[in-house]
This record gives structure tokens, sequence and C-alpha cells, in this order.
């Protein structure tokens, strides 16, 4: 499909007949290519030059149904706010290839793998929020905060005892957040090992390092293939939590969710173990992403690391700048409920559209010098996304990872790289995947 009007094979068709002509392949490559993700100075420029050229640009790729790039911060906030015109569950909710989408529908005989929160769309989103919303308030996070508070001095321990370098995304910050989850979920520690690959293999499916081997099928349908091998396993281990949480309730969220009642019946199996996997998974790559990235970027710019360290009140600023820049999570995907048009551009009923949020974060319109790590700029960033999906867990990311700051930078003397620092090839969730320091610490 190149703008002549011709729907794609088997798709939606993106409403080509206003004569939009296409991104460059280049440019369409690049946004929707994991490995981009990993290699970013190519995919920034290309995000800097949409923002000037084409801020809603059409998308064409062999492998992808067209849809729509959203790469203004405007532009993706004015999308986010309108649950009525933009929905979450209509269509997949992140990218997915045309194999990978059918593969679902012949597993499922719908669009989705899972239903939690961000395939929901009302009068069901709000229900769902509101189960554990109250959990993630900040007045009931500041009671776990004595708990999170221990966490995070045993990760700097630990850290301290590795002896002056480490691979902090691997040593340091992939341990913390699953901590922070077990506590919540109230999951014995002795499950870590099996939660951390399962979240891994969620989020980092894209990266062949984090993935299960699958010889001989192609990429869409290994992906398909590895998240439901994934989901299978969530699935079995969460069955056993809901039933031990209905029999022995505690003050966990599991309990929560265990015991949600919906309509005025229990939760589903389903939808339970969709609840847990949702919280499970965004709850920590994205965490430890935002956590590397701030360590990254104190390596990068080493004025930053001396200002934050002279004032530990710049540690919430630090925080807030850290998921800008690192901007864990790329893209949400939405889709037109209605006919209607954005910057000029005619979206029918039924399109596809990314907010590409790594784009909206580098926006030049609302970020001076948007390359720049600087932790006392105005946290208007678009990192936990924006509207009714707003992340659910923002105050819980936000504050364990102020206490991990408050415990690691009055200890750090010094940090520098100790070698090449590399990402993860994802388009979806993605973040530093080898940090190696040199550090010293009192
Ligand atoms: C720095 C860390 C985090 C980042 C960058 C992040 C980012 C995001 C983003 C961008 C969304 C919006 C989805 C959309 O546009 O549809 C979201 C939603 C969500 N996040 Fe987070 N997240 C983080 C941490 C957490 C934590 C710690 C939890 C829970 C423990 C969590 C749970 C959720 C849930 C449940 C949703 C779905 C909300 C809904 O659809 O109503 N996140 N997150």
């Amino acid at each position: 499909m190149s703008g002549t009007g011709a729907p794609a094979a088997g798709s939606h068709g993106v409403n080509t007949a206003a004569g939009h002509p296409p991104a460059a392949p280049d440019i369409a490559r690049s946004i929707t290519d994991p490995r981009a993700y990993a290699e970013l100075n190519t995919l920034l420029g290309n995000f800097a030059w949409l923002r000037a050229n084409d801020p809603v640009a059409l998308i064409e790729t062999p492998t992808f149904d067209p849809f729509w790039a959203v790469t203004r911060h405007a532009d993706i906030m004015q999308v986010g706010r309108d649950k009525a015109l933009f929905h979450n569950g209509d269509r997949q909710t992140i990218l997915a290839d045309r194999a990978g989408a059918a593969r679902v529908r012949e597993m499922t005989g719908g669009t989705h793998l899972v239903r939690t929160l961000v395939h929901m769309d009302d009068p069901d989103h709000i229900k769902y929020r509101q189960l554990t919303q109250s959990w993630f308030m900040p007045g009931q996070l500041r009671k776990l905060e004595p708990q999170i508070r221990a966490l995070a001095r045993r990760t700097v321990d630990e850290m301290a005892a590795r002896g002056g370098a480490c691979d902090f995304a691997v040593d340091v910050a992939a341990l913390y957040p699953l901590r922070v989850i077990m506590l919540i979920l109230g999951l014995p520690p002795e499950d870590e090992p099996r939660m951390l690959k399962l979240t891994q293999e969620l989020f980092g499916n894209q990266d062949a390092d984090l993935t299960r081997g699958t010889a001989g099928l192609s990429d869409a349908t290994v992906a398909a293939e590895q998240l439901i091998a994934v989901f299978m396993d969530f699935s079995a281990y969460f069955g056993r939590v809901t039933a031990d949480r209905r029999a022995r309730p505690r003050d966990d969220v599991s309990t929560v969710i265990a015991n949600s009642i919906i309509d005025g019946a229990p939760i589903s199996e389903f939808e339970a173990m969709s609840y847990y996997t949702i919280i499970a998974a965004a709850g920590h790559d994205t965490t430890s992403s935002s956590t590397a990235g701030a360590v990254w970027a104190l390596c990068d710019f080493p004025a930053e690391f001396a200002r934050v360290k002279a004032n530990p009140a710049l540690i919430p600023g630090l925080v807030e700048e850290a998921i800008r820049w690192t901007t864990p999570v790329k893209h949400f995907m939405r889709s037109a409920t209605a006919d209607t048009e954005l910057r000029g551009r005619r979206i029918a009923k039924d399109d596809w559209l990314m907010l590409c949020y790594l784009s909206g974060n580098r926006d030049e319109e609302v970020f001076d010098d948007p390359a720049t790590f600087r932790i006392d700029r105005d946290p208007r960033h678009l990192g936990f996304g924006y509207g009714p999906h707003l992340c659910l867990g923002q105050h819980m990311a936000k504050l364990e990872m102020r206490i991990l700051f408050e415990e690691l930078l009055p200890r750090l003397k010094s940090v520098e790289f100790d070698g090449q620092p590399t990402l993860t090839a994802s388009n979806f969730v993605s973040g530093p995947k080898r940090l190696p320091i040199r550090f010293a610490m009192a």
C-alpha cells in the first residue's frame, strides 16, 4: 500500500483517500524496527525530522498494517486525553505485525492475548482501574516506604560489595524494582528469579538476547509464540496465587485482585491473571530502565552528578528527568472510533495511531535542548503517558527511584563508564541492557 487508496491485504485501511503521502521507507523502517531503538541516534534524528515536517505521519511497511505516527508532545496529549474518540482496545494496543496479530487471532479468536487495563476502554476501564487505584496513591504507598527503603539499602549494599565495578543495568537496576513488585504483590523472595525471567521475556520479547529459543519460525511468529509461552507460565503461577488469596486474604495487591467483584460477580480467572501480569510486567522493566537510564546520564553529564550530590533536594528532579530522557515505554497504540482530523490530517474511523512517547519527550517546543540531561526541568514529560490510561504505578515508580537514589548518592563518591553501554532492541519497552560502570563508594 503506498498512498494509492488500496487497502493493505487483510488489514484495516488507513484513510489514504485523504491523499497524504506516506513517510519515506527508511523512516517507516526505523520507527518499526526494534533494532533502531538499540541504536537510537538515527531514530531520534528521524523523530526530529517528523516533528518538524510531518508530525502526523503515515507509516507504511510490508509487514505492519499502516498507521499514523503521532510525534509531537501536544498531539500525543490530544489523542491521549480523548478517550471517546481514541480507543485502546479495538485494535492491537502495542505495534504488532500482521503475522503476529493473525497468530493471536488464531489462538484466542480475538485481538488480545490478555485483557488488562491497557486493552480496555470505558465502561470497563474505569471499573477495573478503580479496583487497585487507591493502592497506588501516594498516601497508601507512604506506608510501604520503610520496607521499600530496606530493599533499597540492601540493593546499594550489594552494589558496594561488588568492589568498584559492575554492570549497573544487570546487577543493580534489574533487581530492585522486581523486589518492590514482589513486596506489593506479596510474593515470596525465592520466586524472584522466575519473575525476573518472565517479565524480561514479556517486554524484552524482541531482543534476541532475552528470548526463548524457537528455531525455524518467522520473526513475527517467534514473537507471538514466545508471548504465548510466557503468558502460560504467568497463568500457571498466578492461578495458584488467586486460590491462595481467596482462601487466606492478606494485605497485598494480589488479595485485592483475587477478591475483586465486577458487576456483582467475582473477577474471572483470565482477567485476574491479566491484572497480575500487567502489574508485574509494567512495574518492572520500565522502572529498571529508568533507574539505569539515570545512572547512564550521570556518567554522561558529570556536572549533573555533582549538582544532585551537593543537593539531595534535586533527587525528585533527577528521577523525572531520567524517565523523560530514557522514556522506557516507547509507544502505545490507539484507534479512531470515528472520522476526525489531527493537525490537518484526515484520520478515518478504525485508523491506527502510534503515540510516540519517545518523540514527544524530545519535542523542542516543550523542552529546551531536549537531548541534554537537566535535573531541574519542568516535569511535563509523557514518560507515563497521558489521559485516562496515565500510568497507574507512576507514584510508586517515582517513590522507589527516589528512595534508591537517596540511599545511593550519599555513598557514591564517583561513577563513570567502564566500557560501552548498550540498549535493548525493542520498539515497546526498552532501556539500558548493559551499563558497565566503575565507581567509588563510601
Ligand atoms: C518509570 C516507570 C514506569 C513507566 C515509564 C511507565 C509508563 C507507563 C505508560 C507510558 C503507560 C500508559 C499506557 C497507555 O498509553 O495506554 C503506563 C500504564 C500503566 N502502568 Fe506504568 N510505567 C512505569 C511504572 C509502573 C509501575 C511501577 C506500575 C505498577 C506497579 C505500572 C503499572 C501500570 C499500569 C497498570 C498501567 C495501565 C494503566 C491504564 O491503562 O489505565 N507502571 N505506564
